[in-house]
């Protein structure tokens, strides 16, 4: 095994710096958003298609979360991302023209694979599931699948299957936009150079790692902890949130950010650190002054902003500079630094991050 992890500590890590190499496997040979990535007969399901119904559990649902985002957006067709075991039991409206999308790193997880049957059984035939194991049971029960190549995942919290998920779900959103005429072949080739560009992107957030260890070493003496992001990074910052519980066992919650004055506050202190996701994006003003809603608390802020923000380090704000400023692909690079700042601060508290306590790998029994 030591020969295996090379410098790495855990299989965590050495899963988290494979992430530039998981993505550029799963674009290998990609060119375009073409029905095609996603099997045979795709165009004529893709075409029939009116809604999304997306299922998974874990971070796979924090994935189905952030592609809703993106999926609306480019393709304008709705999308509802619903939790597996809740989705299997629930009365729920079928409808033929769903595209039922599946998202699984193991592809048998008992609740997602339940979910997808239940879909069925209510006559919903179009399925599609983005999974890292060809050979899996959610590959041969779905028509299409979107294979992974995120390699072998070993540590039991996600993180290079998540962001090989995001890749998937990107090409499934643009090319369900050029199947709907809301994307150009300009706009198409742009978002693919974007993709393409990845791995290298992301090999300039795993730079940070040094800085993050630093604030790993406040949080080590933490036991709660709240994430904010708000838009497509609400759901990097659930992602944050759940990695730091999963592996830490610090008690953390993520919230959008605009949500903060409906309950959350209650609970800021100095006691409180604040993960925020601050891109510059559309909604930076509004969640600066949600930043100032925690501040006024006396609050800390650890915020990752962008290189041209104006969000400067004070007493009670920590801050770490992204590389570039990535666009729509700007979740895919954000997850990063949180899974590094999951990964430090359990080491830190001497969990057995690889395994932690009462969670699997991959959860087969209901
Ligand atoms: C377990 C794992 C998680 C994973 C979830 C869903 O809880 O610990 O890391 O996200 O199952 O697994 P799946 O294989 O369906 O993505």
């Amino acid at each position: 095994a030591a020969a295996e992890l090379g410098p790495y500590r855990h299989y965590m890590q050495k899963e988290i710096f494979e992430q530039p190499r998981a993505i550029g496997d799963t674009l290998q040979g990609i060119e375009g958003a073409d029905p095609g990535l996603f099997g045979q007969g795709a165009d004529a399901i893709f075409d029939g298609v009116d809604s999304l119904l997306i299922l998974a559990c874990g971070t796979s649902y924090y994935a189905g979360l952030t592609a809703k985002y993106w999926i609306e957006a480019l393709a304008g067709i709705p999308v509802n991302v619903e939790i597996a075991s809740e989705y299997r039991y629930r009365v729920s409206v079928p409808n033929s023209r769903h595209l039922v999308v599946t998202i699984s790193q193991s592809g048998e997880t008992a609740d997602t694979l339940a979910a997808l049957k239940h879909a069925q059984s209510q006559g919903m035939r179009n399925t599609l599931t983005i999974c890292n194991v060809a050979t899996s049971a959610m590959v041969r029960e779905c028509r299409l699948n979107f294979l992974t190549h995120a390699g072998v995942e070993i540590g039991v919290a996600s993180t290079k299957a998540f962001t090989t998920q995001l890749v998937g779900l990107f090409l499934l959103a643009l090319t369900l936009a050029k199947l709907k005429g809301r994307l150009n072949a300009e706009q198409e080739a742009d978002h693919i150079r974007a993709l393409r560009h990845l791995p290298v992107a992301i090999q300039s957030v795993l730079a940070l790692e040094p800085q993050i260890m630093s604030w790993a070493d406040e949080f080590v003496r933490k036991e709660n902890a709240l994430f904010l992001g708000r838009g497509m990074h609400y759901p990097i910052a659930l992602e944050g949130a759940l990695k730091l519980k999963e592996i830490s066992y610090i008690h953390a919650e993520a919230y959008p950010a605009g949500e903060l004055k409906h309950g959350p506050l209650a609970l800021v202190t100095e006691q409180m650190p604040v993960v925020t996701v601050a891109p510059q994006d559309s909604l930076i003003k509004k969640l600066q002054s949600n930043m100032q809603e925690v501040r006024a608390r006396g609050g800390h802020l650890y915020v990752f902003a962008d290189a041209g923000s104006n969000i400067r380090n004070e007493p009670g704000v920590h801050v770490i500079r992204m590389p570039e400023h990535y666009g729509m692909l700007s979740p895919i690079l954000h997850v990063v630094p949180m899974q590094l700042l999951a990964y430090h601060t359990a080491c830190a508290r001497g969990t057995d991050v690889d395994k932690p306590r009462n969670l699997a790998k991959s959860v087969t029994v209901e």
